[in-house]
């Protein structure tokens, strides 16, 4: 390992930090503080994503260069980054309902990794799952039609046991999908005036400017710093009556409770997978790793107000801290109304006779008694059916996420899901003993050798295995498809 990568790794709580960061916090295991290291002073405007748009045509090309940088996280204090088309995470790819879109993705990263699109639903072999790597130096040209409806999604790496690393050091980004509905609807959508990407992760930074990656063995990184898209203390002007907030949860574990600093309502309009019927008023809403909600929060001039996560008692939801101060001009134009119908997807319609299967998430790192394994397919899924899963935790928080579909929750231990998560979603978050009981909605790509993946979406339990393999087949071939995937060295072509 290189001088600067060991700089880079250098772990908060094994007694290579500084005195500083050792005596403040800045890890997260139960004998370390989680409180903030640093004052809030929001001083830092915050930095929005470019959007990425290609020109319309038969075919949308996406070129994004997955590449080594350096980053300011404090002024002054450049320090080794992963991102793409830049230093830090990577623009915001912004694409319709029925494009055909292909991603000229060429990884200058010194690591093979892949880039997967969180949400997307696609052929298996465009996934950008462990099973489609992308060695150092060469490209990887994906190409489906988005059939997804308007929503915020996301990319980030999935290589095989390294995902947290990867993901850590800054290779993600949004992806937002427009459809004639969410064209239409009276809700902001200026990009970066009244319509704020906000990718969240929490960092542990020391007075150097360094990064710690938290090595705490239960769930890995945690930090004490809250960044927003790259931003420590950050504010965002506000020239609007209304702002529409995307919130991301890009960090590896933690847990945010969201709300604003003075306790006041928003409104919810989306969750991972779209738009909801309605908006949903709310004070606070729980956003685990890989979890996306859209918020609309009103504001009168001049005012400031703070958009903050409290803690809670999971341990990854340890500290309540500010995140983004919201400042309102001393003139703000009238956004519209909110509308009382947002024309999203309703809950996933279950037949009677759905399959059912249970998966009982084990420590931190299996799923039904087993590891993550490439070359064995754990369940075969028949195309465009619905299924329920039921997903039973006995031991600590975990996030589940499932690629290739989408899906409502049913229940939390037997109780119905908590407003803010009504809608359509990908992930879900587990809480320590307890069962929760979806219903997902399946694409209808088939292939019989190449899998999708479910998994915990805290990153170090998906690569230490808490993760199983998944084929969708044509009716009537469930029995005879094979237990074991092609080669995962195939480039997807
Ligand atoms: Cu966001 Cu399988 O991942
Ligand atoms: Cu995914
Ligand atoms: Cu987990």
């Amino acid at each position: 390992m290189s001088p600067t990568r060991r700089e880079f790794l250098q772990l908060a709580c094994a007694g290579a930090a500084t005195a500083a960061v050792a005596a403040t916090g800045g890890c997260s295991s139960p004998n370390c503080p989680a409180t903030p290291t640093r004052p809030w002073t929001p001083t830092n405007r915050l930095r929005i994503p470019a959007q990425l748009k290609p020109a319309a045509g038969d075919v949308k090309q996406f070129d994004l260069r997955l590449q080594t940088g350096s980053t300011k996280f404090l002024p002054g204090k450049p320090v080794p980054t992963w991102g793409v088309n830049g230093s830090y995470l990577g623009p915001t790819l912004r694409m319709r309902t029925g494009d055909n879109v292909r991603m000229n993705v060429q990884n200058a990263l010194p690591e093979e990794t892949t880039v997967h699109w969180h949400g997307m639903r696609l052929p298996a072999r465009m996934d950008g799952g462990p099973h489609q790597p992308i060695p150092t130096g060469h490209p990887w040209e994906p190409s489906w039609r988005v059939i997804n409806d308007a929503s915020t999604l996301w990319y980030h790496p999935h290589p095989h046991g390294t995902t947290a690393l990867h993901v850590f050091r800054g290779v993600a980004g949004l992806i937002i999908v427009d459809d004639p509905v969410s064209e239409n609807a009276p809700l902001p959508h200026d990009y970066g005036v009244d319509d704020i990407p906000c990718i969240l992760q929490d960092r542990s930074i020391d007075t150097d400017g360094q990064v710690h990656f938290d090595t705490e063995p239960n769930f890995g990184q945690m930090g004490t710093d809250m960044l927003v898209n790259g931003t420590m203390n950050a504010y965002l002007p506000v020239a609007t009556t209304k702002v529409r907030l995307r919130l991301l949860n890009a960090s590896n574990a933690r847990l945010y409770h969201l709300g604003l600093s003075d306790g006041r309502s928003f409104h919810l309009i989306a969750n991972d997978s779209g738009l909801l019927p309605k908006p949903v008023e709310l004070a606070q809403l729980s956003l685990g790793p890989a979890e996306r909600a859209e918020i609309i929060i009103s504001l009168s001039p001049s005012e400031k107000v703070t958009l903050r996560t409290v803690a809670g008692d999971e341990r990854i939801d340890a500290g309540t801290f500010s995140i983004l101060e919201l400042r309102a001009h001393t003139d703000l134009t009238a956004s519209p109304a909110l509308p009382e119908t947002l024309g999203g997807a309703g809950p996933v319609d279950v037949p009677n006779d759905a399959r059912v299967r249970h998966f009982k998430l084990q420590g931190h790192d299996a799923i039904n008694g087993n590891q993550m394994d490439m070359a064995r397919i754990d369940e075969v899924v028949t195309a465009n059916t619905v299924e329920i899963w039921e997903i039973e935790n006995n031991v600590y928080s975990h996030n589940f996420h499932i690629h290739g579909s989408d899906f409502t929750i049913l229940d939390k231990s037997g109780r119905p899901p908590a407003p803010y998560e009504t809608g359509r979603k990908d992930t879900v978050h587990v809480r320590e003993k307890s069962t929760v009981r979806v219903a997902v909605q399946f694409a209808g790509y088939t292939d019989p050798t190449q899998p999708y993946m479910y998994h915990c979406h805290i990153l170090r339990h998906e690569d230490a295995g808490m993760m199983g393999q998944f084929v969708v087949v044509e009716p009537g071939n469930e029995n005879s498809t094979p237990r074991h995937p092609s080669s995962s060295q195939e480039s997807p072509r």
